[in-house]
């Protein structure tokens, strides 16, 4: 196993220094890559038939990959995005849900024809690699530990056919802000060129083959000084679909509606959380379907009708019970709306401040009285222990 040579080994982690980055600048973090100190290592090979067999911690470095291994070649590979948060008041630190990352990945595995961990070996990685790296965990109210959760087809492999060999790894770092906006309100641009995802693709795993392709767009985009890229669907060009790192939600009255999850946008683990919780405090909730995955309706000329049929399993699959309304999100619908904001793991709630379609340029609302500021907050007090979490969504490291 030559890759074995190749990772920086540990005699031991030392678990007992407590100090923390002292050379860290804590209150300008953003969202760069600090290296820290120890990364958690393991792969899967062709006589562990599908299993990881053991994982370790090994210091933080640079991996050798084959030429030829599959996650270069054919971009067979994953990732993840998580935050562990020093607990206010007590040791120790919390992760928001990681089971629901773990469960991702299995998915996203399937559909990439990979193995991938248990959910159990997922999360006692995930907290391994936090208290290995525990000095970097910014100082409450500063930031987070972002986790970030590899899964790639390491083996060689020419032909296009699955790697032999699979590796799985975590790696940290401290952020703060993902935006350069930092909390302050963001600006959008609708691209009528480019599309994040088309129906029978991956748009909705976390696949690391998604998010190459928009750099031009956002490239594009931050030429003209905007944040970011709102993509629309690639059918009819017509519904929203997600911003280039995030999901996004419109608000308009009392109602929040973001699209549903059908195959071409990533189901957030922020966003179903945000659902959940905008429903919890009185807002009705909308999830669009994603019109370009349900197929009788590209032969329908009054969609809006046709969507009038319930989807039972869609919605009780993606947590949002019985009581949703379905309906689709349309670009017009942004227009109309009072508020638009955005839901990640790096981006948590951002508030939109603008949104630039074909040239022209709505406002919206944004500031202490509106609904992702309040959403926000709720969120936030619960990732990082100030409020009290009845959902059982925190998990102690
Ligand atoms: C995250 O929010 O954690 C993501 O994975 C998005 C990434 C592009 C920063």
């Amino acid at each position: 196993r030559r890759w074995q040579s190749s990772l920086p080994q540990l005699d031991h982690v030392d678990r007992s220094d407590e100090e923390s980055g002292g050379e860290i600048d804590w209150d300008n973090l953003g969202f760069g890559l600090t290296p820290t100190d120890y990364m958690y290592v393991m792969r899967s090979s062709p006589e562990d038939l599908g299993a990881f067999p053991r994982g370790e911690l090994c210091r933080y470095g640079n991996i050798e990959l084959s030429p030829s291994s599959g996650v270069l070649n054919y971009a067979q590979g994953l990732f993840e995005g998580m935050k562990a948060y020093r607990r206010p008041g007590r040791a120790g630190y919390t992760l928001f849900r990681p089971e629901e990352n773990a469960r991702r990945m299995q998915h996203g595995a399937e559909r990439m024809c990979m193995p991938a961990p248990s959910v159990d070996q997922f999360v006692s990685a995930v907290k391994e690699t936090v208290v290995a790296n525990r000095r970097w965990v910014p100082p409450q109210g500063k930031g987070a530990l972002y986790l970030r959760p590899l899964l790639m087809g390491s083996g060689p492999i020419l032909g296009l056919a699955p790697a032999p060999e699979y590796t799985f790894l975590i790696y940290a770092a401290p952020v703060g802000n993902y935006f350069k906006e930092g909390l302050a309100p963001i600006n959008l641009v609708v691209d009528d060129e480019f599309h994040r995802a088309m129906p029978g693709g991956t748009g909705g795993v976390k696949t690391i083959a998604n998010y190459a392709p928009v750099l031009k767009a956002q490239m594009n985009a931050k030429s003209k000084g905007f944040t970011d890229v709102l993509y629309l669907d690639a059918v009819h060009k017509r519904y929203l679909e997600e911003v280039s790192s995030c999901n996004v939600f419109v608000v308009k009255g009392g109602v929040v509606a973001t699209p549903a999850t059908r195959g071409t946008i990533l189901p957030g683990i922020t966003r179903k959380s945000v659902v959940e919780l905008a429903r919890d405090r009185g807002y009705k909730v909308t999830a669009s379907l994603n019109l370009s995955l349900v197929p009788f309706v590209h032969r329908a000329h009054n969609f809006q009708q046709q969507l009038t049929v319930p989807y039972r399993t869609t919605l009780i699959s993606s947590g949002l019970a019985e009581q949703v309304e379905e309906r689709l999100v349309s670009i017009d619908d942004l227009i109309d709306a009072d508020e638009v904001f955005c839901t990640g793991t790096a981006v948590v709630v951002a508030p939109v401040s603008t949104v630039t379609y074909q040239g022209r340029r709505h406002e919206f609302r944004t500031g202490p009285d509106t609904v992702a500021q309040e959403l926000y907050t709720t969120l936030t007090s619960i990732q990082m222990g100030l409020a009290e979490d009845n959902k059982g969504w925190t998990v102690a490291v």
